[in-house]
């Protein structure tokens, strides 16, 4: 673990960037599986795990962030910021709203959107997939059904053949395990399922999916000399046994471990010329006595930092999923990291830290080769509606005026400089 305070250098060249994604951020995403959802939750009472948020009234997305109408506001803020690259989503229910239709206007709306990055030489990583489905998909079962590989791939052709040239990484699927749990397993998101063997299916064909268009973005983009650079996020977690010398426990961050972390890389393998990290927390797994089922994210008296989420803050974690990642041999994005807070000296910290121990496993050998910090403005944080706040820039909840927070200079100063300072 990091215990100096000197000032630490990134490699040349190293991205800077932030992430968002559509449906959190653009607002009137009509024609999506999530926006019929939430219409049929607007001012329910949160049912949901994170405590902070718990029994507020649920908002829907409406207008979000109208970083759809405003999103050469929020790059000016990125450049602002001294980014030179961007994560942002492509919304899939714009571009198909209807089956098999490629929306021209929506087309047209995302090619000034890219366009706007590239004239500001800012790299762009598109994400094909992030969590929405266009409704008509949903109704047919979105991504349990057996032809949904197909269909993300007809998209997937429409998006890389008018729009391939505005974009330098693709990420196919966001967290897919993440999906796979919350909308059939925990059944917190559409379509609310609990349905071990559903989720089997989705986990499956989103693979299968990803495959598919991996090798069509080649087949479609790849040019002598130069190739097209895809892979998909994972939300990485750190494990770690609630007792060190637990068998049980050890066993279950073994198992949890290979399942979380491996198996959507096991599922596509030689489908990958990046990894894409998302990395938020550690969890810890308890024995359950009497059940072979663990405790997950039990708190230790020994961490006491907790995110609004109720996260535990870790930022040694990120290290330790790096070095593991290291025998890949690809080259690594940190494609999310961040904190909701209303704290900005935590946020800042978060920052920091988590930066110094990318340095170190960069020193330790790992090719990690950009950082994108979650998020660019406080946005619709899902089924916790707007109560989270994860940004750099806070948006005014009525009026979506934009203002940037203290992090947003404290990160400022490290894209910059391309250096960072770990704060005890
Ligand atoms: C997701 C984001 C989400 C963030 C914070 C990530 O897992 O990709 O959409 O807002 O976590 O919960």
């Amino acid at each position: 673990m990091l215990k100096s305070n000197k000032v630490l250098k990134m490699p040349d060249g190293f991205l800077w960037g932030t992430a968002t994604a559509a449906h959190q951020v653009e607002g009137n995403n009509i024609n999506s599986d999530w926006w019929q959802w939430e219409q049929k939750n607007v001012g329910k009472i949160l049912d949901v795990k994170e405590k902070k948020f718990r029994n507020k009234k649920f908002e829907p997305s409406g207008l979000a962030c109208d970083h759809y109408s405003r999103f050469e506001e929020d790059f000016k803020l990125i450049e602002e910021l001294g980014n030179n690259a961007h994560r942002l989503s492509i919304e899939w229910a714009r571009i198909e709203a209807e089956e098999g239709k490629l929306n021209l206007a929506e087309l047209e709306h995302y090619r000034q959107v890219l366009e706007s990055l590239k004239n500001k030489k800012i790299k762009v990583m598109l994400t094909l997939n992030h969590f929405t489905l266009p409704s008509w998909l949903a109704d047919k079962g979105g991504w349990t059904n057996f032809k949904s590989p197909f269909y993300f791939n007809r998209y997937a052709t429409f998006v890389a053949k008018n729009l391939g040239h505005l974009v330098d990484f693709w990420i196919t699927i966001n967290e897919p395990e993440i999906y796979m749990d919350m909308s059939y397993m925990s059944g917190f998101w559409p379509p609310q399922k609990k349905d071990i063997k559903l989720a089997g299916w989705v986990y499956f064909n989103m693979a299968r999916a990803h495959k598919k268009v991996y090798k069509n973005i080649h087949k479609i983009l790849d040019k002598k000399g130069h190739k097209t650079q895809v892979g998909f996020s994972m939300n990485v977690m750190s494990f770690a046994s609630y007792r060190k010398h637990n068998f049980w426990e050890l066993f279950f961050v073994h198992a949890a471990d290979r399942i979380v972390n491996h198996s959507f890389y096991d599922l596509t393998k030689k489908s990958h010329d990046f990894l894409g990290v998302n990395y938020y927390f550690r969890v810890r797994l308890k024995k359950n006595e009497g059940s072979l089922i663990p405790a997950v994210d039990e708190v230790h008296e020994d961490e006491s930092e907790l995110s609004d989420m109720g996260w535990v803050v870790y930022s040694h974690g990120i290290f330790d999923v790096l070095m593991d990642f290291k025998d890949f041999n690809l080259p690594i994005y940190i494609t999310e990291n961040g904190i909701a807070t209303e704290d900005e000296d935590q946020r800042a910290k978060f920052i920091s830290n988590h930066l110094a121990e990318i340095h170190h496993a960069i020193q330790a050998g790992v090719d990690v080769r950009g950082y994108f910090y979650w998020s660019l403005l406080d946005n619709f944080e899902w089924d916790k509606s707007f109560g989270p706040k994860f940004g750099l820039v806070a948006v005014d909840r009525k009026k979506k005026t934009r203002k940037p927070k203290e992090s947003f200079y404290a990160y400022q100063k490290i894209c910059q400089t391309n250096t960072v300072r770990p704060v005890a």
